[in-house]
């Protein structure tokens, strides 16, 4: 959010509508926030927290494209490379989630749809708590938070490196950001679930 700045504003909007400014988005609200879905589901293809999943064996002989792969065979998933296909994302590198909007299937797809879990007998059996935290996360933040660029002495805004580690997990290097409620009735919302 504190690179797109568009897409929190677009986000907080949809809430805002649908919530209002008196509660806490809760999973019921789920199902009728489409874009909010949107962004959780890109965030998911452009950062799969597991690039390279976890390693997998056939279970029996299996041929892809010319390669014989046999029984036993260990394989290895690039979720990365899947989730920026070309012929599956348009310009895939960017962070877009109105793509999920504008597929024909839509943003609420299958939790099996969301490679960054993983597939098959192996598939990331805390996917369904996970998804749910990160959804709740996602969609709480939103509703009473503004991420921005945090400001050095002279008042400047300091530039997100946008630099992510490269190893077994993936996640964003440390950067400056500032965080600020929403509004002094958000600011109670926070101070309320906190207390809760
Ligand atoms: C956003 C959060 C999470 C992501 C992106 C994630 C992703 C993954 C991935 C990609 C795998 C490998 C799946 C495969 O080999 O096909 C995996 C495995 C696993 N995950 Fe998660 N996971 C998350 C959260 C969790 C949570 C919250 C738990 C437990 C409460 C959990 C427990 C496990 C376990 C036990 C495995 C190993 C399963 C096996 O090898 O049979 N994960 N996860």
């Amino acid at each position: 959010m504190v690179m797109h700045p568009d897409v929190q504003a677009k986000g907080q909007a949809e809430i805002d509508q649908l919530v209002g400014t008196d509660r806490l988005p809760t999973f019921e609200d789920r199902k009728f926030l489409p874009f909010v879905e949107s962004i959780y589901r890109e965030v998911g293809r452009l950062y799969p927290p597991l690039p390279l999943c976890i390693s997998h064996a056939s279970i029996g002989d299996d041929v892809y494209r010319d390669y014989i792969i046999p029984k036993g065979c260990i394989v290895i998933p690039n979720i990365w490379a899947m989730n920026r296909d070309p012929e599956r994302y348009a310009n895939p590198d960017a962070f877009r989630p109105e793509r999920f909007l504008e597929s024909p299937k839509g943003p609420f797809t299958s939790i099996n749809d969301i490679s960054a879990f993983g597939f098959g007998r192996r598939v990331c059996p805390g996917r369904y708590m996970a998804d749910n935290t990160v959804w709740l996360t996602i969609a709480s933040v939103l509703a009473t938070l503004n991420l921005g660029k945090a400001k050095d002495e002279a008042g400047s805004e300091i530039e997100v490196s946008e630099e992510f580690t490269n190893a077994f997990f993936c996640h964003p290097k440390p950067y400056k950001c500032s965080i600020a409620p929403r509004s002094p009735s958000a600011k109670g919302l926070i101070l309320a679930a906190e207390d809760a």
